[in-house]
């Protein structure tokens, strides 16, 4: 395995050209461009890696997966989708048209940015300090990793440039779609996308959505099976954006894409993946990440289609 994984590393490598690190959060210009790496854990807990699968990134839009399995073990299901849709909306993912467009006003999917502040919105907590620990615990539990924080650097450039999500949350809050203090639901939301993480982190979250919930070391249910499957279900519809329709041809694993170079790729009942490549495409998806799931999926026939 290690061989096949460094292999597809080294024959992808070269796409890393073809993209851009995001630049519009200053802080992710600083990204290595040329920076690949992989990481698989399986359902027996074998673990693999190659290339850069250690450099730590920012999780960015990876995180709306995790905030989603939040939103809905806090809330009812149906208060939940009467706030955010269940359809992919075509659009880029920080598209701000169909906000105004739609009749019912609220956001098409959580996995856009408009649905994802909606999503913040819904973690239960009476402080947002209280509600920041949670959300840190939960990130920590389910990665199994006590060390994760978040990046101060990148928090505090987005926080500062943030101003097209402000927009869209400030609409969100006029609609009535979210309620309360705006600044402290984009505060949360800010830091969310600068939790620090590695490949490994992704894979071993992607395998507890692979495994239904259930932590496969200790057998203790994290997550319930039905909200698995829902966030899962997410991730091929709407996790790769506007590209989610070739992805799902093409690769064929839910999966969701981050800003800060990330994919999380969830096989269902076989293993997690964790890609980093900040090296994006215009869509805001790794390029060379993209390449090297392709790959892995046809030679370990991954596709669950
Ligand atoms: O809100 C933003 O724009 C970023 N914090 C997250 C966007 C993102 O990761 C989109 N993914 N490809």
């Amino acid at each position: 395995m290690e061989n096949l994984l460094n292999n597809i590393i080294k024959l992808n490598k070269k796409y890393t050209n073809f993209g851009q690190v995001a630049s519009y959060i200053p802080e992710l210009k600083n990204a290595n461009s040329e920076d690949l790496g992989i990481c698989i854990i399986d359902k027996d807990n074998n673990i693999h890696y190659a290339g850069d699968y250690k450099k730590k990134f920012t999780i960015q839009s990876v995180s709306k997966t995790i905030i989603l399995a939040m939103a809905l073990m806090d809330n009812d299901w149906s208060y939940v989708f009467s706030k955010v849709g269940m359809e992919p909306s075509g659009d880029p993912f920080n598209s701000i048209m169909k906000l105004e467009t739609d009749d019912t006003k609220k956001p098409c999917n959580p996995m856009i940015n408009a649905g994802a502040i909606v999503t913040t919105s819904l973690i239960k907590g009476t402080t947002l300090k209280e509600k920041e620990e949670r959300m840190l615990a939960f990130f920590r539990k389910i990665a199994k990793n006590d060390d994760i924080k978040i990046n101060q650097a990148v928090y505090e450039s987005e926080k500062l440039t943030g101003d097209r999500n402000r927009a869209m949350a400030y609409l969100l809050k006029n609609d009535g779609v979210i309620n309360g203090d705006v600044e402290e639901i984009l505060d949360l939301y800010f830091k969310q996308c600068s939790i620090e993480v590695d490949c490994v982190d992704l894979a071993r979250i992607g395998l507890l959505f692979a495994n239904y919930g259930i932590d496969i070391e200790t057998g203790e249910r994290v997550i319930s099976e039905n909200v698995s499957r829902m966030v899962k279900t997410f991730m091929v519809t709407c996790g790769m954006y506007d590209a989610s329709g070739e992805f799902a041809i093409k690769v064929g694993i839910p999966a969701k894409s981050g800003v800060g170079g990330g994919i999380m790729a969830s096989v269902p009942r076989k293993m997690g993946i964790g890609v980093y490549g900040p090296s994006l495409d215009k869509k805001g998806n790794s390029i060379a990440g993209i390449k090297i799931l392709e790959d892995l999926s046809k030679q370990l026939e991954l596709s669950i289609f």
